[in-house]
């Protein structure tokens, strides 16, 4: 039990038809619902903390609650930066003692991009941390409709062996068809198997990461929706494809979305039905429960990674 990099749990994936899950952590009741879900499974771990939840939440007190969870359940967990946008952001997580950090260089250029994860590289590996980087983009929303368009944007195969190559990451993020956030794509889901096919031949030793990866089932908004919400989230790439994607390549999957909405469809249930209540204890524990069943069925039907700790 204790912070582990993903070296050994990307190992034991890279050869097997199965994702270590990565999931966003802001507080104290996230972590938990996350934590007992894996204990449950028996599976791998990777909490992961974007610079907005750094800020929110402040570090000392994410790796306090991260040491917290590893010590309560033994569990071996991976505390990794979600989206690194420059150096020092890196080094500094790198120095409060994260396993992993990503840099996200992917709005950069190809050669700014190697440049940029080039250096974080160098530190990152002085003090035993892995990195992960990104190459291609993900779509937004605002980018629009058409599956020829967005592919444009996709991983290119030749460009990510030259970038593995040349930085000396240890994982790859990928752009294949999913996109971040509720707000997803319209139009029809895809997911280029072809491309991850092409990709993962290329680079039989990389592990490839697939950011974007809540569903946001139509059930999942109507649940927030039906308390009061107004979110007019659009569907994801389905879960049965996502799982497709952990069996052919993809080693870690990233998930915060689902688990949003999940967490807040139980704060508004709660407060609706109890007007009178206010006492936070009382709307936290059924949403760091509902935390925990998202994951669990995460790992189940989307990662399949359970009993692979
Ligand atoms: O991909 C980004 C994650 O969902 C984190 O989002 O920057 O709002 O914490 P955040
Ligand atoms: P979602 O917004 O689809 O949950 O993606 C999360 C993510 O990629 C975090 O890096
Ligand atoms: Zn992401």
């Amino acid at each position: 039990m204790a912070l582990v990099t993903s070296k050994e749990m990307f190992a034991k994936a890279l050869k097997s038809d199965y994702a270590v899950g990565a999931f966003n952590v802001n507080n104290m009741e996230i972590i938990q619902g996350i934590v007992d879900a894996a204990n449950i499974e028996n599976a791998p771990l990777i909490l992961q903390v974007s610079a907005g939840a750094r800020k929110y939440a402040r570090p000392a007190y994410l790796l306090k609650l991260v040491e917290a969870a590893i010590e309560d359940t033994g569990l071996d967990i991976v505390l990794h930066l979600d989206h690194g946008e420059d150096f020092e952001i890196c080094k500094k997580c790198v120095d409060d003692g994260f396993t992993s950090v990503m840099i996200d260089g992917s709005k950069y250029s190809f050669e700014e991009n190697i440049a940029l994860t080039k250096q974080v590289v160098e530190y990152a590996h002085d003090h035993g941390v892995v990195v992960e980087a990104e190459l291609g983009k993900l779509a937004g929303i605002e980018d629009n409709i058409k599956v020829d368009a967005r592919s444009a944007t996709f991983t290119d195969p030749d460009e990510a062996v030259e970038f593995v190559e040349r930085t000396g990451i240890d994982s790859l993020a990928i752009s294949i068809g999913t996109s971040h956030g509720a707000y997803k794509f319209k139009g029809e889901p895809y997911l280029d198997y072809e491309l991850l096919e092409i990709i993962s031949n290329k680079l039989p030793n990389t592990p490839l990461v697939l950011h974007g990866a809540s569903t946001v089932l139509p059930e999942f908004v109507a649940r927030c929706n039906e308390y009061g919400g107004n979110i007019p989230g659009a569907q994801g790439v389905p879960e049965d494809m996502l799982r497709k994607a952990a069996q052919y390549g993809i080693c870690k999957i990233n998930i915060d979305t689902d688990l949003r909405l999940a967490m807040t469809a139980e704060v508004r249930k709660y407060l609706i039905e109890n007007p009178a209540d206010f006492d936070p204890r009382k709307y936290l524990a059924p949403a760091r429960t509902a935390i925990q069943s998202m994951v669990q069925h995460k790992m189940k039907n989307v990662l399949n990674c359970t009993g692979k700790r």
